[in-house]
């Protein structure tokens, strides 16, 4: 059966047994399109060594089922200031606009360091964001039988972990005005950034909580600091009336973000799915993935509200892993989350239910034949590069047809 390797749920399609995505990912216009066209932004560092895996298994997929996929290439982060001094370029950003879906790799490294801050890297990413209007970032934390012991954490603490961080993503202190260093004149100068959210913005993203927690164990826990900060206050009591209105059937508990990391580490299975805001969802994030074993296991998705026509929705998938300057170019990075960020796609943008599957039990199964990356080593196991690893889940893959 496919996905049979995979713990309970949720890299897979939230209704379980059910071909029907829950309502707030239903793309009918997707579902029954010739082609799917993807703009894949490889990066930086790890970027294109992973991405090269899933050009791989995207080549594959149109030979062997038809898949009808058409990719674009783009410039992104370091590898685009390079070409044309900026972190991503108004043409690539169209393409990226008029893509059924953005997969993108990785960005940044110490090489960039010195450029100015308003064409870092990481200013691509966030315009492909906030110009896409993706607004809600899924990062499933998973822990895949086979990696139990490469988790910091007790084996039990975390064998079978299945969470699902919902990250607000187009606003907040990312993005609040103003964002300035201003000199005071008197030798000082002052770094100020603007933590704001408005109702709306709350609303939508504890909405996306909410619906995507119905379909798996219907517990939501809200993350804030409304102890300190007004934005922390409105969070709370917005995401209170949302739940009230519109899903009082899903169980809501609210937590301070601070003691939320603290429960995340100290007895994650507690959780569902975690809804916060972008600055503490991309920290708590990063102490949620750590706890599945590596951080070069795990995909996210980025979506868009849905086009009030076609039900289409804007979306980008990325590993939550960076660019890893350190091992970039060396063949040894962990492709598993860009493939898994690929899954994600077919399943969330192209409905591509049986795929997505089938790619999920692929991955499963190279862990369960001992194959392992560096990051993910353990005694017993087989080391094996990047290129390796991409083809024993393409092999996996077209085994289960
Ligand atoms: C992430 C990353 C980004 C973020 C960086 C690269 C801008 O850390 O996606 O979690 O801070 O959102
Ligand atoms: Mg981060």
């Amino acid at each position: 059966m496919p996905g049979a390797h995979l713990p309970q749920v949720q890299l897979k399609w939230p209704n379980p047994g059910s071909n029907e995505p829950p309502s707030i990912f239903n793309q009918p216009r997707i579902l029954t399109m010739a082609t799917r066209k993807l703009l894949l932004l490889p990066g930086d560092g790890i970027g294109p060594e992973a991405m090269g895996e899933v050009s791989k298994l995207i080549e594959v997929m149109n030979r062997d089922g038809n898949a009808g996929f058409e990719t674009e290439e783009g410039l992104v982060g370091g590898a685009a200031y390079d070409a044309h001094g900026q972190s991503i370029s108004d043409s690539d950003m169209e393409l990226a606009m008029a893509a059924d879906a953005v997969l993108f790799g990785a960005v940044g490294g110490s090489k960039w360091d010195d450029v100015p801050y308003e064409v870092r890297p990481e200013a691509g990413l966030l315009r492909l964001r906030k110009d896409m209007e993706l607004f809600a970032n899924l990062r499933p934390a998973i822990c895949y039988p086979a990696l139990a012991a490469s988790s910091s954490l007790k084996r039990d603490l975390v064998e079978g972990l299945d969470i699902l961080i919902v990250r607000e993503l187009t606003g907040g202190v990312y993005f609040g005005e103003p964002k300035e260093i201003i000199d005071l004149g008197n030798g000082q100068k002052r770094g100020i950034d603007t933590q704001v959210y408005d109702t709306y913005e709350i609303e939508r993203i504890s909405g996306v909580a909410f619906e995507l927690a119905r379909t798996r164990r219907n517990k939501v826990c809200s993350m804030e600091k409304r102890n300190v900060m007004k934005s922390g206050v409105l969070w709370n009591q917005v995401v209170t009336q949302t739940h009230k209105a519109k899903y009082p059937d899903v169980e809501l508990s609210h937590m301070l973000a601070d003691a939320g990391g603290m429960q995340l580490v100290r007895q994650p299975k507690q959780f569902d799915v975690i809804v916060t805001d972008n600055l503490f969802g991309d920290m708590l994030s990063d102490v949620a993935a750590m706890l599945t074993g590596s951080l070069g296991m795990l995909p996210s998705a980025s979506l868009g509200a849905p086009d009030g026509k076609t039900g289409a929705r804007r979306a980008l998938y990325e590993p939550v892993h960076g660019s890893a300057p350190d091992i970039a170019g060396k063949g040894v990075a962990n492709p598993i989350a860009m493939i898994a960020s690929f899954a994600m796609c077919m399943r969330y943008s192209f409905g591509m239910v049986a795929e997505a599957d089938r790619l999920e039990a692929a991955i499963a199964g190279v862990l369960d034949d001992g194959l392992r990356t560096g990051d993910i080593m353990s005694d017993g196991m087989k080391e094996v590069g990047t290129e390796e690893m991409g083809d024993a889940v393409v092999a996996r893959y077209r085994a289960a047809a």
